[in-house]
């Protein structure tokens, strides 16, 4: 078992994704952001700032050559959208307990649990110790044509680092409220207001989730291709995880299974990543991990609305 699960394990992060494929979920993903924002009045006034950055990167990144046509770390994209679908769900469920019965409060408390205290900490402790340190080595050391474009990395990593903290204390007020609307002392009246809470901070987490991980698509991962050999990522690769639990790899692969497989979230090129970059023993063993592993904790997340 235990070098079964080494195998799999290992198999998991390495990935044999091709640019062009890459490239082009990251820009439908963007196509989708930008789609979405102008159905919105445009609230911002310093409209100059933001895209001068980016547009700095991408001019970058259109005009440089790959050293690597391939991007090995895909675990951790997939990783990071279960994120943003259990954020999403996470909001719709506490929008279903609020309206009906205080009863499924425990497995409201169930699901935030696994949530934010197992797969969202188990993302942001690598990011941390391992992800984010190499990121910056990776694309700060580097010698720019200009030093604006390695000013504006910086300054794009500085932003998703932010935002990343103000996800992780989203999640632990979250936790809070959670723990508020479940104490028998509170009154009907608390436990609405924390749900209420739950519900805008979940939403917000999944605001956040999905902008960071359009500017992680969209220029993080392409600059990382441009400088880093296939080599280098695959040696970094082992170093992610050995980072990780082996155990709990189990419980991250059927969330980032069913991210890539909710056509919300997924698509036909990340499903088709997906089946090159997963074993076959592992994906024959997502069906069973699910029973025994996934869903007595956040099954419940799985109801919609509609068949509740
Ligand atoms: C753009 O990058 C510069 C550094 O080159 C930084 O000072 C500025 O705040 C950035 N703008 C935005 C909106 O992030
Ligand atoms: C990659 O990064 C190194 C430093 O980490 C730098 O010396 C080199 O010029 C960079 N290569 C490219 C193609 O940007
Ligand atoms: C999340 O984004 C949507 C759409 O832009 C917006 O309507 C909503 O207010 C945001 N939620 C929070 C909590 O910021």
């Amino acid at each position: 078992m235990k070098f079964h699960s080494i195998l799999v394990f290992s198999l998991i992060w390495v990935a044999r994704s091709n640019e062009n494929s890459l490239l082009q979920g990251a820009r439908n993903l963007m196509q989708a952001a930008v789609n979405k924002q102008s159905d919105e009045p445009n609230i911002c006034d310093s409209t100059e700032d933001i895209p001068q950055n980016e547009s700095i990167i991408q001019n970058y990144l259109d005009s440089t050559p790959s050293l690597a046509d391939k991007f090995f770390i895909q675990g951790w994209r997939w990783h990071h959208l279960s994120i943003v679908r259990d954020a999403k769900r996470l909001n719709q469920y506490a929008s279903i307990v609020k309206s009906g019965d205080e009863e499924d409060l425990e497995p409201l408390k169930k699901a935030v649990d696994f949530v934010f205290n197992f797969n969202l900490r188990g993302l942001a402790d690598i990011e941390d110790k391992v992800f984010f340190p190499w990121l910056r080595e990776k694309l700060l050391n580097s010698e720019y044509e200009s030093e604006e474009t390695k000013k504006a990395f910086a300054s794009m990593i500085e932003d998703v680092d932010q935002d990343r903290k103000r996800v992780k204390d989203l999640a632990s007020k979250i936790v809070s409220y959670m723990d508020l609307a479940t104490e028998n002392s509170v009154d009907q009246n608390m436990r609405r207001d924390a749900l209420d809470n739950i519900i805008t901070n979940t939403d917000a987490v999944y605001n956040l989730t999905n902008s960071i991980k359009a500017r992680e698509d969209k220029f993080l991962v392409p600059a990382l291709m441009k400088n880093v050999s296939s080599r280098e990522q695959k040696f970094f690769n082992h170093k992610v995880l050995r980072s990780l639990g082996i155990l709990q790899s189990r419980k991250y692969l059927i969330g980032m299974y069913d991210a890539v497989h909710d056509p919300d979230y997924g698509n036909e090129e990340e499903q088709t990543l997906f089946v090159e970059q997963i074993p076959l023993v592992a994906r024959m063993m997502i069906g069973s991990w699910r029973k025994s592993l996934y869903e007595p904790e956040v099954g419940m997340l799985d109801l919609s609305p509609s068949n509740s």
